[in-house]
């Protein structure tokens, strides 16, 4: 039997009724059996200062070792100006850093985002899968979940309401497992 699959989900909104962070909890009910999503909040990790980082804040020194440790990333990012909110872009530096050791390198990932506008974060989504290429990270590419109109989507506290989404979330999340199971099993032929 396999080991149950460990996601660590990331969303880029300190905002408590956040749509992202409500897209995030809503990933984590809709996970199969066979998998789990650890939410990491972001609200500890403090901006980014590269003197301190051969002697990492004990949130970052956290994060980095959550990220370690699971088999897959999830994040969920807004658009903000067109593109990633410090928060996410500043935990994924953090993470990042000192050069040479990147926690997320070789991480399969996925991506998903909620904004109030029509584009549904694509754009923020775009300039996050480039960073991936530098971070050797490998990107599911299908399906995009790109929530748009969020208001529409989730209630008062940020809770995901919309049955459509909901159904794409699940689907991201499906694909996300299966192509972290290929990714393992082409380690463990490249390995053995
Ligand atoms: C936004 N918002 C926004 N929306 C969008 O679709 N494209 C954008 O470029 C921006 N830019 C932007 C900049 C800043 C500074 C803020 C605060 C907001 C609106 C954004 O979609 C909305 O605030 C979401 O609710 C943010 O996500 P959370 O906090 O609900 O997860």
């Amino acid at each position: 039997m396999r080991r149950p699959i460990k996601i660590l989900g990331l969303a880029g909104s300190l905002r408590r009724a956040s749509y992202n962070r409500g897209a995030l909890r809503a990933a984590q009910k809709l996970v199969p059996e066979n998998a789990s999503i650890e939410i990491f909040e972001l609200d500890d990790i403090p901006p980014f200062n590269q003197d301190l980082e051969k002697s990492l804040p004990s949130a970052v020194a956290d994060l980095k070792e959550k990220v370690r440790s699971a088999d897959a990333i999830l994040f969920v990012t807004p658009e903000y100006n067109y593109s990633v909110p410090g928060v996410l872009k500043n935990a994924v530096d953090w993470a990042s850093r000192p050069y040479g050791d990147n926690a997320w390198d070789g991480k399969p990932v996925a991506i998903m985002g909620a904004s109030v506008g029509t584009t549904g974060t694509a754009r923020a989504q775009y300039h996050l899968r480039q960073m991936f290429v530098f971070l050797n990270m490998y990107a599911l590419n299908r399906p995009e979940v790109m929530i748009s109109n969020a208001a529409e989507k989730f209630g008062q506290e940020g809770n995901l309401v919309d049955e459509v989404t909901k159904d794409k979330i699940r689907e991201l999340v499906k694909a996300l497992l299966s192509w972290t199971i290929k990714h393992q099993n082409m380690q463990r032929l490249v390995e053995a």
